[in-house]
C-alpha cells in the first residue's frame, strides 16, 4: 500500500451551454467536467452507457449511488487533479465517476480539456463542440489508464470520512511511457479517494491512497 498526499485543486468550469449534443462514448466529456451535465444529456439513446461495462439503466443507477445523497450531488463529476512526482504520474479524478492516470506530468489547463471520446451530434456545423477537445491517441505517454467508480463509503470517524472507491475494468494494453522514467501504472487496480464530509469550496487538500495489485 502506497499512500501519498497531494494538494488538489477543485476546478470549477462554468459551463454556459445547457444543451450538450454529443454522441457515442461521452466518458471523455464526463471525465473532464465538474459541472453536473446530467440534466443536459437528452439524447441518452444515442450515447453509450456511461459505464462501459453496464447497460444504460444500470449505468445511471450506478452514478446515482453517489448523487442520490443530496449532500454529495454537487460534487459529482467535479474534477480534481493531483500528481505523483516520484512516478511522473498525473491523476485526474472525476468524483463519483472515473479516475484517469497519465504516465506524464500534465498541467491542469491541459487535463481540463475533455478527451474527445465522443462524436458530435451534427457534423453540419463547425465548430463541432462549444468547448475545446483533445484527440485520444495511443502514445503511452498521453493515453490514460482509466478506473471507474465502484462504491462509496462513510467511515464516520476522522476528518476525511468519505471514501469513494474506483476500480480498473480494462487494461490499457500499451507499453509504459519510457521518456518519463518507465513508471508503468498497469498494476494500479484500485484507488480510494478520501474526502471530507463537508462541502469543499474552490481549493482543498485531499488524500489519495492507491492499492497496488
Ligand atoms: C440492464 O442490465 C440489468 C442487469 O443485468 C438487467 O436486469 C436489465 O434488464 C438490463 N436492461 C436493459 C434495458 O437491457
Ligand atoms: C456518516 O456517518 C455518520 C456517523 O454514523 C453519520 O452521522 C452521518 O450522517 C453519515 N453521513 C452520511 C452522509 O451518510
Ligand atoms: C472497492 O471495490 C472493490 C471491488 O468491489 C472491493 O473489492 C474493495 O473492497 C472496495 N474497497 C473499498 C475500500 O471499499
Ligand atoms: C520524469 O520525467 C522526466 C522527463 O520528462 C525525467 O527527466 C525524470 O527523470 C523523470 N522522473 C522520474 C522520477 O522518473
Ligand atoms: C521498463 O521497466 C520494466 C519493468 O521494470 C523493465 O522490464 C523494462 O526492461 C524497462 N524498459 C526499459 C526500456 O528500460
Amino acid at each position: 500500500m502506497l499512500t501519498f498526499i497531494s494538494s488538489i485543486h477543485i476546478l470549477h468550469i462554468i459551463f454556459l451551454v445547457l444543451q450538450i449534443d454529443l454522441h457515442g462514448d461521452i466518458s471523455g466529456f464526463l471525465s473532464a467536467h465538474p459541472q453536473s451535465p446530467l440534466i443536459s444529456l437528452h439524447h441518452l439513446d444515442y450515447v453509450d452507457p456511461i459505464f462501459p461495462f453496464m447497460n444504460h439503466s444500470q449505468s445511471l443507477n450506478h452514478l446515482m449511488k453517489v448523487a442520490k445523497n443530496g449532500q454529495f450531488q454537487s460534487r459529482l463529476l467535479q474534477q480534481s487533479i493531483c500528481y505523483h512526482k516520484l512516478k511522473n504520474w498525473t491523476f485526474s479524478i472525476s468524483w463519483g465517476y472515473s479516475i484517469q492516470i497519465y504516465e506524464s506530468i500534465f498541467p491542469p489547463s491541459f487535463i481540463q480539456i475533455p478527451l474527445q471520446t465522443f462524436i458530435p451530434w451534427s457534423k453540419l456545423y463547425k465548430p463541432f463542440f462549444v468547448f475545446n477537445t483533445r484527440l485520444p491517441n495511443n502514445n503511452p505517454c498521453d493515453a490514460p489508464h482509466v478506473l471507474f467508480f465502484e462504491s462509496i463509503k462513510n467511515m464516520s470517524s476522522g476528518s476525511y470520512t468519505l471514501v469513494t472507491n474506483y476500480t480498473r475494468r480494462y487494461s490499457r494494453k500499451l507499453p509504459p511511457c519510457l521518456s518519463n522514467g518507465n513508471h508503468s501504472a498497469n498494476h494500479i487496480s484500485e484507488i480510494h479517494v478520501l474526502s471530507p464530509m463537508k462541502k469543499l469550496d474552490w481549493v482543498s487538500t485531499s488524500f489519495v491512497s492507491q492499492r497496488m495489485m
